[in-house]
């Protein structure tokens, strides 16, 4: 077999969430492959710190500082995008927030504040870039779900609710839009040395130190890298007949017989 093609060589991406974490290191991975970027975040030196990164592969990268939960927000990166590079060929759905709260305590504001942010934010996107994606052929949606749709942990209820609907947007559009030439798939990672998660990383690598191997197979936790690693293959052409499905990086977690 000739060898996999994973250049995005002449494409362009929008990254949601690009200034840290799995955001930072896929936007990384996308410049390393050829893709010019425009990445999004609130905090606008962390997002141009990572502008600097990716530019050292070579890339054109503009940041755009902005808020996903914000309608005139999104219509700005995407107004941008169009601007600058004159259209979009993958959009990578990454920003969320992870609001602790137990279900006897969550209200309509809460929940429709993080459905908004986690789910709709990418919808929406989806829909502004749907006729550049279209037109330029080849285009990809990649949504970043978690494993927390699987197996839902304790005190993320709206979160984990937030990560199913993605789940199924990705579905939904994939059979809505595959005709079209839009490929959209989902990645749902497990626990990710991110900043998101600094404290629960230092307690479940405690506990798997102890030898608590059902807290992941592979006695260890995701690396930021590794779930980029899956975002750059499925956003590329090798990935060219893969819509509508949700990848599961977890090291095996879910493989795991329930205690
Ligand atoms: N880390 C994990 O264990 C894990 C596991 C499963 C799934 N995930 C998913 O992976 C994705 C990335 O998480 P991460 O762990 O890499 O998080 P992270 O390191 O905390 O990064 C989150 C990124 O999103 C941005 N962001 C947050 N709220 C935003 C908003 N309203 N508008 C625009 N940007 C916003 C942050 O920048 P600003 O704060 O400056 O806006 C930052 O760039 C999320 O969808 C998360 O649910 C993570």
């Amino acid at each position: 077999m000739a060898k996999i093609n994973t250049s995005l060589e002449g494409k362009v991406a929008i990254v949601t969430g690009a200034s840290s974490g799995i955001g930072r290191a896929s936007t990384l991975a996308y410049a390393a492959h050829g893709a010019n970027l425009v990445i999004m975040s609130r905090g606008k030196e962390r997002l141009q710190a990572v502008a600097k990164e990716a530019e050292a592969f070579g890339a054109e990268v503009l940041p755009v500082p902005g808020d996903i939960g914000e309608e005139a927000d999104l219509q700005n990166i995407y107004d941008q995008t169009i601007d600058r590079f004159g259209g979009v060929d993958i959009l990578l759905n990454n920003a969320a927030i992870g609001e602790g709260m137990m279900m006897k305590n969550l209200t309509y504001e809460s929940f429709e504040r993080v459905l908004r942010i986690n789910t709709f934010s990418g919808i929406r996107l989806a829909q502004l870039c749907r006729k550049s994606l279209k037109e330029r052929g080849n285009g990809v949606i990649v949504n970043i779900a978690s494993d927390d749709c699987l197996y839902p942990s304790v005190g993320v209820g709206a979160y984990s609710m937030s990560k199913i609907c993605q789940v199924h947007f990705t579905k939904q559009l994939a059979v809505e839009w595959g005709k079209d030439g839009i490929r959209v798939v989902c990645i749902s990672p497990s626990l990710t040395r991110t900043a998101m998660t600094v404290d629960s990383v230092k307690g479940i690598e405690a506990e798997l130190k102890k030898g608590d191997y059902r807290l992941n197979p592979m006695a260890r936790v995701c690396e930021p890298e590794e779930v980029a690693a899956m975002v750059l293959f499925v956003s590329g052409p090798a990935a060219s007949f893969i819509n509508g499905y949700n990848y599961v990086v977890d090291g095996g977690m879910a493989a795991q017989a329930p205690i």
